[in-house]
């Protein structure tokens, strides 16, 4: 009787007759043999089936087999280094479930918008799937960091009756007649429940109607905030760089195949140390204005125009080269799929050149008292080799619910991290106004009416002490972690302006 197992399994059954179930992801044959590669959502597995009398029907039947059939193939193990994974099936019986043809995503390149229209298949790929493992990792991890450290989860609720975070980016719903918001946070809720436990968290989606289109943005993302009691700014600032630091070296422990799959450049995050830097909003308008942020850019406008026309002149030969005479579909096919990598990657370098001097403007001309931009954030994350706390920003650009800075009222305590590698933003908290006086006067100011608050506003009426916390995106990270540049292949299936489909 063959053994039931799965690919991640095969390293115990070395010698063994066993059955594996799964897709074709990749087939290939030679005289002989035909090579299937079996992808059973734990792994690849290289299954090899021989041309002999024996087994003719399952050669003639792998042969002809479409990427994504399903199946299930017998046989035994070996250990063979230089296969997928390092082993392979010699395959006695193949079962086809569902012989497939015409499966839409090839090995081949594609573009990202036809790959983002076929999410629901585009799982299948290599790298979403290590993506969407590291992503569920990096869940555990965040739960366990605080499971483990006396915090008691809460579950903020997603009807909202007013404003979380900001006015412009609320989703309305109609709620039995009524408007209610979606979520943009869960943080009032959890302050309130931290008068409870002391320690608490929240983690779930969150909402906000970004209009503009980002690599950093999606409309429904996933927040995990913790709330402290007795807490002024350095706590939270401690408890944000280690919580940083431990999620992300569970990860690196964990997932390390699923990394370099993605071929992440580990030494990066590998040097990751405590402490992060800390600079305060003031000191980051200072590094704008110094001439740091021209010089990388103008060395950026140089590596990238120099890449520019190395696409360029590749994407002349390949189109020459598919043009030509007598040149076979499957290579038509490759270099097709090449050439639409190559237009997008030189379609994003021409864009981000065509941004640099805007940006050296920007930096240059940043006023104290407006909120860091995108492209100031990835200057000031770029020039530093670990994740940079930003603190105490100008009143004015931050949340109603932000402390009071003692000594300069002119700022808030409140810290954001600058992730390197000019990821930018992952976390935003603060020490929160624990003053019913100094908050109401806050809210004025911003223009928030108190009713919808009251509930929120008897937290400073029984019992205020000092606390905050802070959100950290949960797609930004995994964007950070697995080296990618787009937030869009960090979750499911995306939520954007413009993209609500599949
Ligand atoms: O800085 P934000 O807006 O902070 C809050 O919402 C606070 N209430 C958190 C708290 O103190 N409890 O958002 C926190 C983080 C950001 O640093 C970013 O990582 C992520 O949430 N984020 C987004 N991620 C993806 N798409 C968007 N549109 C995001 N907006 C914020
Ligand atoms: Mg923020």
């Amino acid at each position: 009787m063959a053994i039931a197992t799965t690919v991640a399994e095969l390293s115990k059954h070395v010698g063994q007759t066993v059955t594996l179930s799964g897709w074709l992801y990749n087939s290939r044959s030679g005289g002989k043999l035909v090579f299937l590669i079996l992808r059973d959502g734990t792994g690849l597995c290289q299954c090899v089936i021989e041309k002999t009398d024996a087994k003719a029907d399952n050669f003639q039947t792998a042969k002809r087999l479409g990427q994504e059939s399903s199946l299930i193939v017998e046989g035994e193990v070996r250990a063979d280094e230089r296969a997928v994974g390092g082993y392979e099936l010699l395959v006695r019986n193949l079962r086809v479930v569902q012989d497939v043809e015409g499966y839409p995503i090839s090995l081949k390149a594609h573009g990202i918008d036809f790959l983002m229209k076929h999410r629901h298949l585009w799982f299948r790929s290599q790298r979403q799937w290590a993506v969407m493992r590291i992503r569920a990792t990096l869940i555990k991890a965040i739960r366990d960091y605080f499971d483990s450290r006396g915090f008691i989860l809460i579950d903020t609720p997603i009807f909202a009756p007013s404003v979380g975070e900001e006015a412009q980016t609320l989703f309305e719903v109609d709620y039995f007649g009524d408007p209610v918001y979606l979520a943009q946070t869960g943080q009032l809720y959890v302050e309130s429940a931290m008068m409870a436990h002391r320690k608490v968290y929240c983690f779930g989606p969150t909402f906000r109607a970004e209009k503009s289109k980002t690599r950093r943005h999606l409309t429904e993302f996933w927040m995990v905030e913790p709330e402290i009691a007795y807490a002024d700014l350095d706590d939270v600032i401690e408890l944000a760089e280690d919580f940083t630091y431990e999620i992300v070296r569970h990860v690196l422990r964990e997932r390390r195949p699923e990394l370099e799959l993605l071929e992440r450049d580990l030494s990066k995050l590998e040097h990751l140390t405590k402490p992060f830097y800390r600079l305060t909003y003031s000191e980051a308008v200072e590094l704008l204005h110094s001439d740091k942020p021209k010089a990388l850019l103008e060395n950026d406008r140089k590596e990238k125009g120099a890449r520019i026309e190395e696409l360029q002149a590749l994407i002349r030969d390949k189109t020459a080269r598919m043009e030509g005479e007598g040149v076979k579909q499957w290579k038509q096919d490759k270099l097709g799929g090449e050439l639409i990598e190559h237009r997008e990657e030189l379609s994003d370098l021409q864009t981000e050149v065509a941004n640099v001097d805007h940006h050296i403007e920007l930096a240059a001309n940043f006023k104290w008292g407006s909120d860091l931009g995108g492209s100031d954030e990835t200057i000031i994350a770029r020039l530093y080799d670990k994740p940079v706390f930003v603190t105490h920003y100008p009143r004015g650009c931050k949340a109603f619910y932000m402390k009071r800075n003692a000594d300069d009222p002119r700022v808030v305590n409140n810290l954001d991290l600058l992730a390197p590698e000019g990821y930018g933003e992952i976390i935003g908290g603060s020490q929160r106004e624990d003053d019913l006086d100094l908050l109401l006067e806050q809210m004025k100011v911003d223009g928030l009416e108190t009713e919808p608050y009251e509930w929120y506003l008897d937290l400073r009426r029984y019992g205020t002490v000092p606390h905050g916390g802070f959100g950290l995106g949960l797609e930004r990270t995994v964007a950070w972690i697995c080296g990618l540049k787009h937030i869009r292949e960090t979750i499911p299936f995306a939520r954007m302006t413009g993209r609500i489909y599949p």
